[in-house]
């Protein structure tokens, strides 16, 4: 029996685990444990992907959420450790660059529990995004690590990552974009409720924190957004930290529709159903190539390359007006005839290399 503990606390962990988790129930002679490290807590943010998506109860919640880097990573560290030694897994499985990965990361290799990272090898080559240090050290740690794209392979291996490490599996974000694509059509009213209609539209999301973090940039991002909203509506549904900071800095826009964050169903809709996305989110540029939408990415640089590089995902610089930007991409035809993220199955072949590897450990 291999025993997987899993560790998951931000949201698009929950997106991406939910699909590896459906596999491991499907599987014979695996068993998981899930730790919810708390870093993503309102209901909102975390159980509402739980539910939708038939993601098990986690079997521990830390309750860490909010506080500082170092107050937040160094606790979730203490108390993952403890879980580790309760539990004994045969491996644990991190996903993705967040607080909560580096901590699982850390925490289990000072324990000698093989790490197994999904989601690896991705840069910005910005060493200012806390990301960019979570999964560079997490790489560096991790036993396995499971990449969705050919970038992150060569990332890995320019960093000297021994590549017998390293599988190129796609993505498991992919696997739930088609997943969960009927269920909601079916299930999601989210473009009835907010009155919208084919194109009409643009989708916009901002949480990183060198979008949030400082009041010109974050006043500049809303008031561009709020002057492309006088053409097109603008759904904005506000992340915690965006809403904290609007309100701290005290950014007035009268025409941008806020909303609250949306179940992963209803993203699902509205990304379907609108004209472009304007984000900051990783998982967000991949979602909007899954649904054939163009997307502006606001910031000067992405993980993401080969999206950019194929002329669907446009990035944003200082040099040039959001409008300006919207304007020339809104007139662009997207090429959409290459799938860089697998065939929908990366969650299957990394539970049978996880099987592979670690049956007898
Ligand atoms: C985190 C990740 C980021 C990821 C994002 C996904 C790190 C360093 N950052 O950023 O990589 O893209 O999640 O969304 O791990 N908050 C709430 N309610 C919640 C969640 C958060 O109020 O349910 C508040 C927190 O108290 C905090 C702020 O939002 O004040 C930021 O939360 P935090 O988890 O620290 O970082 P994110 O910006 O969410
Ligand atoms: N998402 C969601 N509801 C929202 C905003 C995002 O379900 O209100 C989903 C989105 O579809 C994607 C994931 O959350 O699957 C991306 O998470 P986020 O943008 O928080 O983090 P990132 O991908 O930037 O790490």
């Amino acid at each position: 029996m291999i025993k997987i503990l899993t560790i998951i606390g931000a949201r698009p962990q929950f997106i991406k685990a939910a699909t590896i988790s459906r596999v491991i129930r499907n599987t014979e002679n695996i068993l998981e444990i899930i730790v919810h490290t708390g870093q993503h807590y309102d209901d909102n943010m975390s159980k509402i992907f739980f539910e939708e998506m038939d993601i098990p109860e986690p079997h521990y919640n830390l309750g860490i959420g909010g506080g500082k880097h170092g107050q937040q990573t160094g606790d979730m560290l203490i108390n993952i450790e403890k879980v580790l030694i309760e539990e004994k897994p045969t491996v644990t499985i991190v996903y993705g660059d967040t607080n909560s990965t580096i901590a699982g990361a850390l925490a289990a290799t000072k324990l000698q529990i093989p790490v197994v990272h999904i989601e690896a090898g991705l840069r910005s080559f910005n060493k200012k995004m806390p990301e960019e240090v979570n999964r560079i050290m997490t790489d560096h740690i991790s036993d396995k690590l499971f990449t969705s794209t050919d970038a992150a392979i060569e990332n890995l291996k320019k960093e000297g990552i021994c590549t017998t490490k390293i599988s190129k599996v796609g993505d498991v974000m992919y696997d739930a974009a088609l997943f969960y694509k009927e269920k909601a059509v079916r299930n999601s009213k989210i473009i009835e409720e907010l009155n919208l209609a084919n194109n009409d539209f643009v989708l916009a999301t901002v949480h990183r924190a060198e979008n949030t973090d400082t009041k010109e940039r974050l006043s500049r991002i809303i008031h561009e957004l709020d002057k492309i909203s006088k053409k097109i509506n603008v759904i904005f549904p506000l992340h915690p930290r965006t809403k904290q900071k609007i309100e701290e800095y005290k950014i007035i826009t009268k025409n941008i529709t806020f909303i609250n964050p949306v179940g992963y169903i209803d993203m699902v809709m509205l990304e379907r159903t609108c004209k472009m996305i304007m984000t900051d989110s990783g998982g967000m540029q991949k979602e909007a190539f899954f649904h054939k939408k163009p997307c502006i990415t606001l910031r000067s640089e992405t993980e993401w390359v080969e999206l950019v590089e194929s002329g669907c995902n446009f990035l944003w610089t200082d040099e040039i007006s959001l409008m300006d930007l919207y304007d020339k991409v809104i007139v662009t035809e997207l090429d959409l005839s290459r799938n860089y993220y697998g065939d929908g199955n990366a969650a299957s072949l990394i539970i049978g290399k996880v099987i592979s590897t670690y049956k007898y450990r």
